[in-house]
């Protein structure tokens, strides 16, 4: 297991996609630290719109994998956290009313995003390997019993890579093809003084 990283840039670079899991299972005290850290995400109108299905079934975890649409996984994670897509109840704890209407439906997936990065990050802080897995919704909704306007949005593989296994290389767009000063396509970063 590695150190924890000592800043978060340390860690969010070492924050990779695992594809190879050893067997090795992840202890209960770490899967509690990793889902607080999912539960205090932000989202907006703070409308939490996420359930956790922690799930260590092996058979399970084969089956939900398999409903995966791409990604070359050689092993299973030992555990799976499957974040599922809530609607908003007018009654939930923290919930903020004002002009909700106007921005749920296009926050509400995006808000699933914030939960998943704080439950990777907390995992790789803990020095256990992740992977973010897109299921076909209706097979892992039929595979873990949720059924209305609920949706098995995203998988997390959670466990521990194996040394010197398959892993993609970290390739980002350079930060001159994606940062602009004041105005979209402006590169000249503004001289003051
Ligand atoms: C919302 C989301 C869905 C993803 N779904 C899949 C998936 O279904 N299969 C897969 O192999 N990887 C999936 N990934 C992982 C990405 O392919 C991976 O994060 C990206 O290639 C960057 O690699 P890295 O995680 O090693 O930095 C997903 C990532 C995100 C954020």
């Amino acid at each position: 297991m590695l150190a924890p990283p000592p800043n978060f840039l340390v860690l969010v670079r070492q924050r990779k996609t695992a594809y190879e899991f050893t067997a090795q299972k992840v202890n209960s005290e770490s899967i509690q630290k990793i889902l607080e850290a999912g539960r205090l995400s932000p989202s907006s109108h703070n409308s939490q719109p996420w359930s956790f299905i922690i799930v260590t079934d092996d058979a399970l975890i084969d089956k939900l994998m398999k409903t995966c649409v791409y990604g070359n996984f050689h092993t299973n994670p030992p555990a799976l956290i499957a974040i599922v897509l809530e609607p908003i109840y007018e009654n939930q704890p923290g919930l903020l009313k004002e002009s909700l209407a106007k921005f749920t439906e296009s926050h509400r997936y995006l808000n699933i995003g914030f939960a998943a990065s704080n439950i990777v990050n907390q995992a790789t802080y803990l020095g256990i390997d992740s992977c973010i897995l897109s299921p076909v919704v209706e097979q892992a909704n039929k595979l873990l019993g949720i059924s209305g306007k609920k949706e098995a949005i995203l998988l997390v593989g959670l466990g521990f890579g194996k040394k010197s296994s398959f892993s993609h290389e970290k390739t980002r767009k350079n930060f001159e093809d994606i940062v602009y000063y004041n105005l979209y396509g402006c590169k000249v970063r503004e001289q003051h003084g």
